[in-house]
């Protein structure tokens, strides 16, 4: 069984070509001009291009007393309806859980996903089990490493623990990742607010300004660097994290930015909203920020100092919003957005010039697969690689809206927003998934990817460093000892 996406333009990170392109066993098989398969897709003034790659997502994810609502089958039905065929969700152990219990957990979840699916392993505590199984971790196909520099008292880890961490990271050939804030700042502004009578939403804004972002970036760069590894910073929400990210790729240093679609569209003006519903559905840390930064973040997608775009899809109900009435610190932290990832970066990024088709590409699919490890499998429209496409239809339109959404919340943070470009198809390894305005295939379709450690990047980092660490000068004469 053959299928054929017929009459459409390949859209890749690097180039752009009118060509058919050609499906069996879930892989492509050619790529060309009038090609004939089994089934046809008409694909007549669309792109085709890789299916997105959403690199940062938090499905059933326990978290601040609840889990987040969407699982991995709406979760992962979302993101097929925007154009997204793959995500890569964190598994996160308890402090004092195992790491591979945790997997245990988060194999389980993910039986009902509808589109492939990756893992990061989070690291919340540190001793020697941690450390042990840590590879074991990298041998199951797992080669980042979350860390969390804030939520103190919950999955915050110290700098000591993150120097350990980076430096096994680097053994292995695995690349750490950080949730830059300055937790413990974070701690001692919350509870000043509370006590001066903040409260509300607006106060989890006025606790996580972009300085703490910008001293937890710099100081997750500078261990990375003492540790010999590569850095992942994800949710890159401010000039002052983006400026240290691009200081440190300035430097040479392998070190990669993640802005999320809510921050380059959505802005601080949103938590002063007078609902208290409508900010505190807003509530994620980092917070929104206001335009300037978000002419930064869109500025570092242009020049290529900032890499993915992602939506750390961590979504929680109005009700569950709602445990945080009188004290925001109780807010669950999280924002949708895996359905609109696509569409609102193409409206707002390709609409108005800020970003080329190919670009468009290169953040949302191409870098991160490279990065993680599983390009040319994924992120790419080349013969051999998985049938992981969008047919995008760059006219289509929508006004987005929770009533007709596939995420499982009673919300969207998008709510009222008109998206130009949408996709007519989204195929998972070869099968027809969105089509229609429907899903098409069943739960449980999707697989999880092993992703291999020892990355081009990482082998050429430790080269770099062994070449030049601290050697013992050769000397002919010592003086003798002056005692
Ligand atoms: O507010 C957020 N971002 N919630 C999800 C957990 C995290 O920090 O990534
Ligand atoms: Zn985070
Ligand atoms: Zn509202
Ligand atoms: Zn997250």
């Amino acid at each position: 069984m053959t299928t054929v996406i017929k009459n459409g333009t390949i859209v890749t990170a690097d180039l752009t070509y009118k060509a058919d392109v050609l499906i069996e066993g879930g892989q492509i098989i050619e790529i060309g001009p009038d090609l004939k398969g089994d089934e046809s897709l008409d694909a007549t003034g669309c792109y085709v291009m890789p299916g997105g790659i959403d690199p940062h997502t938090h499905l059933e994810m326990p978290f601040m007393g609840t889990y987040s609502t969407d699982d991995f089958e709406s979760g992962t039905r979302a993101a097929l309806a925007g154009g997204t065929t793959m995500v890569v969700d964190f598994a996160l152990p308890a402090p004092g859980e195992g790491l591979l219990d945790a997997l245990k957990k988060w194999d389980n979840k993910s039986t009902r996903a509808h589109c492939d699916y990756s893992f990061h392993m989070a690291i919340t505590w540190w001793d020697k089990q941690v450390f042990d199984e840590m590879k074991a971790v990298t041998e199951r196909g797992i080669n980042t490493f979350k860390h969390f520099m804030a939520y103190k008292g919950a999955l915050m880890v110290n700098d000591d623990e993150l120097y350990s961490s980076f430096k096994r990271c680097a053994e292995l050939g695995a690349i750490p990742l950080v949730h830059a804030e300055n937790g413990d700042v974070v701690a001692e502004l919350s509870a000043k607010l509370l006590a001066e009578g903040n409260n509300g939403p607006e106060g989890h804004a006025y606790s996580r300004p972009p300085q703490v972002e910008g001293e937890a970036t710099n100081r997750a760069i500078m261990i990375a660097d003492m540790a010999g590894v590569p850095l992942y910073v994800v949710h890159t929400s401010c000039e002052e994290s983006h400026e240290a990210i691009r200081r440190a790729k300035m430097n040479g240093k392998r070190v990669w930015g993640e802005p999320l679609i809510q921050h380059l569209t959505l802005d601080e003006s949103e938590y002063f909203d007078k609902d208290w519903d409508h900010a505190a559905r807003r509530v994620m840390s980092p917070p929104f920020r206001n335009k300037q930064h978000q002419d930064s973040l869109w500025a570092g997608l242009q020049s290529g100092t900032l890499s993915c775009v992602a939506t750390d899809h961590c979504a929680f109900s109005t009700e569950q919003k709602r445990y945080g009435v009188g004290d925001f610190t109780k807010i669950p932290n999280g924002t949708g957005g895996l359905e609109d990832r696509l569409p609102m970066l193409w409206t707002y990024g390709v609409g108005t010039g800020r970003l080329t088709p190919n670009e468009f590409v290169a953040v949302t699919s191409t870098n991160i697969a490279k990065i993680l490890n599983v390009y040319p499998k994924k992120g790419a429209v080349l013969v051999g690689s998985d049938a992981d496409l969008v047919v995008w239809d760059p006219k289509a339109s929508k006004t987005i809206s929770a009533k007709t959404q596939q995420s499982a919340i009673d919300y969207n943070v998008f709510e009222g927003k008109e998206v130009t470009g949408l996709p007519r198809y989204t195929l998972s390894r070869g099968v027809v998934a969105w089509a229609d305005g429907e899903i098409k295939t069943k739960e449980g379709h999707g697989q999880f990817v092993a992703r291999d450690p020892g990355m081009p990047v990482t082998k050429a980092l430790s080269t770099w460093k062994d070449l030049t660490a601290p050697r013992p000068v050769q000397r002919s004469g010592i003086p003798a000892s002056g005692v």
